[in-house]
């Protein structure tokens, strides 16, 4: 199962659209009912307006219909291997829990796991903020 989601981000990588950064991402999720979804970056001439690869595969597996996240594989070249950023986490979190792995990785076979707790403790959630 693992290899699955590495080699699915792996190749959600190749397709990332990264000309002004050169630093192609692939996330793939796995889902309780072991479906994979992903993503790639995908950049914009207006900078700011760029998608991380992480955000594009949550929105692929809420647009299929899923709202569960049992695993993430976030994939670059990076050694060692990047996590996702910090906007990446927050809306990780809206559908992972704060023992939800996070695996990142590189084309060298190097590894790091996280927990989304331990990447983002304490993340924002409106049910639990208190409203006027
Ligand atoms: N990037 C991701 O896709 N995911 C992350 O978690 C970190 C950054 C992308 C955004 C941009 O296209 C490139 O990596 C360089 O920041």
């Amino acid at each position: 199962m693992k290899k699955k989601l590495i080699e699915a981000a792996k190749r959600a990588q190749q397709n990332a659209y990264a000309p002004y950064s050169r630093f192609p991402v692939g996330a793939a999720i796995r889902t309780p009912s072991g479906k994979i979804f992903t993503g790639a970056n995908v950049e914009n001439s207006a900078f700011p307006l760029t998608r991380c690869a992480e955000q594009i595969a949550v929105g692929a597996m809420v647009t299929a219909g899923e709202r569960a996240i049992a695993e993430v594989v976030v994939y670059s070249a990076a050694s060692p291997p990047v996590a996702p950023c910090g906007a990446c986490r927050q809306v990780l979190a809206e559908f992972a829990g704060p023992e939800t792995p996070i695996l990142c990785v590189n084309d060298r076979g190097e590894e790091r796991r996280y927990t989304l707790g331990e990447l983002l403790p304490e993340a924002f959630s409106l049910s639990s903020a208190t409203k006027t």
